[in-house]
């Protein structure tokens, strides 16, 4: 099979990932930089869509760097860049709102819940053209495939439509890219409410697992997760939804079926599973943690690594961006 170019974007809106994050998204990106030419970007120029205070955004953006140093995202293995270190990004975004009807991006699911939640005084412009940046991320790439999860389907829609017209108006400029849905098999539920999904602006604190919280932190949250009255170690995600959920986080992070650790611990009660998923979860995250901290602590080293990505981002960037700006008319 030959190489596949593949692009990903994640946007730096905490300063920690959570286990969520990385098993359903990031483990899937280390996984596709080896046999793929990979491109991951740290969407800043997304983040600025909801109002940040400056210095948070740049060490969260810095800091989903490292995190993804951390995980196993490998600079030599693939090209991990900032997406405001491309000016390409901003400039593809251009023609892609030049090119997108004002029905159209009405229509994005995600700019109208957004929207309605903030109001419309208080939401930005940028919110609504996020989509388009979006696209120009993708199309400048050529690539093959956008692992992504559910929620940005519509989006990777809008960007097929986009290098459709676009390939049609002025002759084949763009791959036409196809999503890949992250499995949703790993998706990983709040710790205190098993029956919905773990996420940043939803979860309570107690309910997440952030991969940068210390150890200690992180062990008696899954200590205290919510579990049902009963005594079986078993996967039911109706009749038992917390404990599937344990399961289904030891399973990721170990490797071992889950069927397997039902056998291993029939008989055994509630608080022995917890305790070993807890030392599951922080054997593999410690060193984790403490390999992002340090990343972060050397950010002349972390800068480096970004501009060197950023640098092969913009030859192939660039390279699109030039013939999209020739194809329309520009004069060169
Ligand atoms: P977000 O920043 O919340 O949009 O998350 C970025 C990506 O992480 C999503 O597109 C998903 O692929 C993944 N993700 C987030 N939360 C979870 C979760 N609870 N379980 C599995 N994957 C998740
Ligand atoms: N909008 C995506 C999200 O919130 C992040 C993103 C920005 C992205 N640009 C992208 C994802 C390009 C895939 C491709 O999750």
């Amino acid at each position: 099979m030959t190489r596949k170019r593949i692009l990903s974007a994640i946007q730096p809106t905490n300063s920690s990932l959570h286990i969520g994050n990385y098993l359903g998204a990031v483990k899937q990106w280390v996984e596709f930089q080896n046999e793929n030419d990979a491109f991951y970007c740290v969407a800043d120029l997304h983040a600025l869509t909801v109002e940040t205070d400056p210095e948070v955004l740049r060490s969260r953006t810095l800091a989903a760097a490292a995190q993804l140093i951390a995980l196993g995202v490998h600079p030599e293995k693939c090209t991990l860049f900032l997406q405001s270190h491309v000016a390409a990004h901003s400039q593809m975004a251009w023609i892609m709102e030049c090119m997108t009807g004002f029905g159209e991006a009405s229509r994005m699911t995600q700019f109208k819940d957004k929207s309605q939640k903030s109001g419309s005084e208080r939401t930005v412009v940028g919110l609504f053209t996020y989509p388009m940046l979006m696209a120009a991320d993708i199309l400048l790439y050529q690539a093959d495939y956008v692992p992504v999860g559910e929620d940005q389907r519509q989006h990777i829609e809008l960007t097929r439509d986009l290098a459709g017209r676009f390939n049609s108006r002025f002759g084949k400029t763009f791959q036409m890219p196809e999503p890949y849905i992250l499995k949703a098999s790993s998706k990983i539920n709040d710790l205190q409410d098993p029956t919905s999904k773990m996420s940043k602006s939803a979860s309570s604190n107690q309910g997440i697992l952030d991969i940068m919280d210390s150890p200690q932190v992180n062990a008696k949250k899954i200590k205290s997760a919510m579990t049902d009255t009963g005594r079986e170690i078993r996967f039911d995600e109706k009749e038992k939804p917390g404990i599937s959920n344990l399961l289904t986080i030891h399973s990721s992070i170990s490797g071992r079926s889950i069927a397997d650790l039902e056998i291993e611990f029939a008989g055994k009660g509630y608080g022995d599973f917890k305790g070993a998923v807890a030392e599951v979860f922080v054997d593999y995250f410690s060193p984790i943690r403490e390999r992002a901290l340090d990343l972060i602590n050397k950010e002349n080293e972390l800068l480096d690594i970004l501009h060197e990505g950023a640098k092969k981002a913009s030859e192939v960037a660039g390279a699109t961006l030039e013939s999209a700006y020739s194809k329309v008319g520009l004069a060169r």
